[in-house]
């Protein structure tokens, strides 16, 4: 194919410098300045239909079901159903009770792992209502499901997923606002978080200037044998994406918690040679998060704290990653951003091969 690097050193630099365009191509004529909601044509269910369910439950697997537990967030919080996510890799081998009041949402960059392809067809088989959100356009799980919301990220070729992350959370919150505006969410709210997915693009943008400051702080944790990532309720699919991410091309371990859950466990661990990417974002949690970092930096525990422009940390010797706020429900997207860089620059100071990082595929097409 004609699909090359433009340039950049790594397919993974470019599909992470994409991704600006690639949230402008997934929310194109999709948003309705006129009824402050979303037009989602692909999901071939009208608002009456789409009123009857009663829970969301989301399958993917790896990044995708991180996106997919994010995704469970903004649906919650937007149209304020019980949400969930699930690896499908998971759900497909436990014999799980299909409800008929249940939306099933298969998410997937390829379209074609096969543990989500095999979870979409067990649930059709119990007559579960599936939709997909997916980028490979006419893939398996794409023509498996009820029709679905196509994320127009572009072909991804990196093992590690950027871009198509990105647009899954984009493909959730547009999800989310529709479920929310046949419900409860006010024209006005609608207006609000059509404005923040308008601005996403550019704040993206700002993140991504931001490159050397981010290698710099990758150098700092490139040569620990062991990180924590921590963030809590919109933080915490964050961490865990941050923290596959960097296992994924560093090799390094890498484990995330709820940064609530530190003080149950894991604090035992934190000091000099163990850091921590805490995900702090201006919120109505920040106060708690706040007392974690210094329940880590007391133990000496190295920082770097990935937070909102303005945000005062009170602590002095973290490495701080601002990135732009947006709406709160909104801001897992952008904290997600600076993750990939730090992973891709540790990665690159480590000497591994981004793209194809050892022992993985892009695709997992086999059981
Ligand atoms: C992403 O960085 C990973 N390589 C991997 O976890 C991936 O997200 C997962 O295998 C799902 O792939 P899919 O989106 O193509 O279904």
């Amino acid at each position: 194919s004609d699909y090359g690097t433009d340039g950049h050193r790594h397919f993974m630099h470019k599909e992470i410098a994409e991704q600006p365009d690639a949230v402008r191509r997934v929310l194109k004529g999709r948003l309705d300045e006129r009824f402050q909601t979303v037009r989602l044509g692909g999901l071939e269910m009208d608002a009456r239909e789409m009123r009857e369910f009663r829970r969301v439950k989301i399958l993917g697997c790896g990044s995708a079901y991180y996106a997919g537990q994010a995704g469970a967030q903004f649906i919650e919080e937007l149209a304020r159903i019980p949400a969930d996510a699930e690896p499908a890799s998971e759900f497909r081998y436990r014999n799980p009770v299909i409800e008929k009041d249940t939306l099933y949402v298969a998410v997937s960059q390829s379209g074609e792992t096969y543990d989500t392809l095999v979870a979409v067809q067990e649930l059709k088989r119990k007559g579960g209502r599936v939709i997909g959100l997916v980028n490979a356009v006419g893939s398996s799980i794409a023509r498996e499901c009820d029709g679905g919301v196509y994320l127009h990220a572009g072909p991804e070729v990196a093992v590690a997923s950027t871009k198509a992350l990105t647009n899954m959370m984009v493909g959730f919150a547009l999800l989310g606002l529709h479920l929310g505006r046949i419900r409860d969410v006010s024209p006005a709210d609608g207006r609000r978080l059509l404005q923040a997915l308008t601005a996403l693009p550019e704040q993206i943008e700002t993140i991504l200037a931001d490159e050397e400051q981010l290698a710099a702080v990758a150098k700092t944790l490139a040569q620990a044998p062991s990180l924590f990532f921590v963030g809590r309720t919109r933080g915490f699919p964050v961490a865990r994406e941050g923290a596959q991410k960097f296992k994924e091309i560093s090799y390094r371990h890498a484990e995330a918690y709820q940064t609530s859950e530190l003080k149950h466990g894991p604090l035992a661990l934190v000091g000099p040679d163990l850091p921590t990417v805490a995900i702090v974002p201006d919120d109505e949690l920040l106060d708690r998060n706040l007392g974690a970092l210094q329940e880590i930096t007391a133990r000496s525990g190295p920082l770097v704290v990935v937070t909102h422009d303005g945000v005062d940390l009170g602590v002095t010797s973290a490495h701080v990653v601002a990135v732009p706020k947006s709406e709160p429900e909104l801001d897992p997207l952008l904290l997600t951003i600076p993750l990939q860089l730090l992973a891709y620059h540790a990665a690159l100071l480590l000497g591994h091969d981004v793209d194809k990082p050892r022992n993985l595929a892009k695709s997992v097409t086999v059981e």
